[in-house]
């Protein structure tokens, strides 16, 4: 796998990554959107790197599936990876073995706030689970623990939420991983995602205080890693040559 192509949501969250990569920012193709990408070389690899950007009529981050989706069908037409990388923050629920700062890699992902039930067909849409052998093999090379990525379009958690979280293992609550894996899968793509946790959804202080508290603290132990998963491909592309 030489071309790598990183989602990344927040500009927050990409900071470290793209510091210590030395990327550079490079034109996307279609300029009505708001991702920016950026481009470099890490031992071989030939790595991009896209974020949602700034969304124009709020002037906030963009985030959520909407932009993950739009984000990564770009991301994919402009750098045809051989490998996307999802890295971002989550929350996590500590009576589950959670603590801040802890990095996971998904096992597995999923919509937990996709609730369609007219049937069965409707409702294993809705969940849109998507299973990764090679997500297990890399956290096992990277003594990362697996846990299933859990992607809804609210920070916040409602008791319906929670009830469909606590079904799963080890947690990892975020908003994009599912619409990236769904994207990734179209374009057959193989797809890892890193979640850095930021708050801990079962902790009496808000997920929201949580999150800005501990952002900046989670996005550079994400990048310490995603440094080891690339230390790790880079490797295998030698082996390959
Ligand atoms: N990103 C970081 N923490 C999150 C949470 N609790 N829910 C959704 N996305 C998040």
């Amino acid at each position: 796998m030489q071309r790598i192509t990183m989602i990344v949501a927040m500009k927050q969250e990409a900071a470290p990554i793209i510091k210590h990569l030395n990327l550079s920012e490079v034109k996307m193709q279609d300029p009505v959107l708001t991702c920016q990408a950026f481009q470099g070389n890490y031992k071989g690899l030939d790595i991009s790197l896209v974020v949602n950007g700034t969304d124009r009529e709020y002037n906030v981050e963009s985030v959520g599936t909407q932009p993950a989706t739009i984000t990564t069908l770009e991301a994919i037409r402009q750098f045809t990876p051989d490998l996307l990388i999802n890295a971002g923050t989550c929350g996590a629920f500590k009576d589950k073995g959670s603590a801040i700062g802890d990095v996971y890699m998904g096992e597995k992902i999923r919509y937990f706030d996709r609730r369609i039930p007219l049937g069965e067909d409707y409702f294993a849409y809705g969940d849109g689970s998507y299973e990764s052998a090679l997500a297990l093999d890399y956290a096992n090379r990277l003594g990362l623990k697996g846990a299933v990525v859990c992607t809804g379009n609210s920070l916040d958690m409602s008791p319906t939420d929670e009830a469909i979280l606590r079904e799963e293992p080890l947690v990892a609550k975020e908003m994009e991983a599912a619409a990236i894996a769904a994207v990734a899968k179209m374009y057959k793509t193989p797809l890892l995602a890193v979640k850095s946790v930021t708050d801990l959804v079962d902790e009496e202080c808000t997920t929201a205080e949580q999150f800005l508290a501990n952002l900046a603290k989670a996005s550079e132990l994400l990048q310490q890693h995603v440094f080891k998963l690339l230390d790790v491909l880079s490797s295998e592309a030698k082996l390959a040559c």
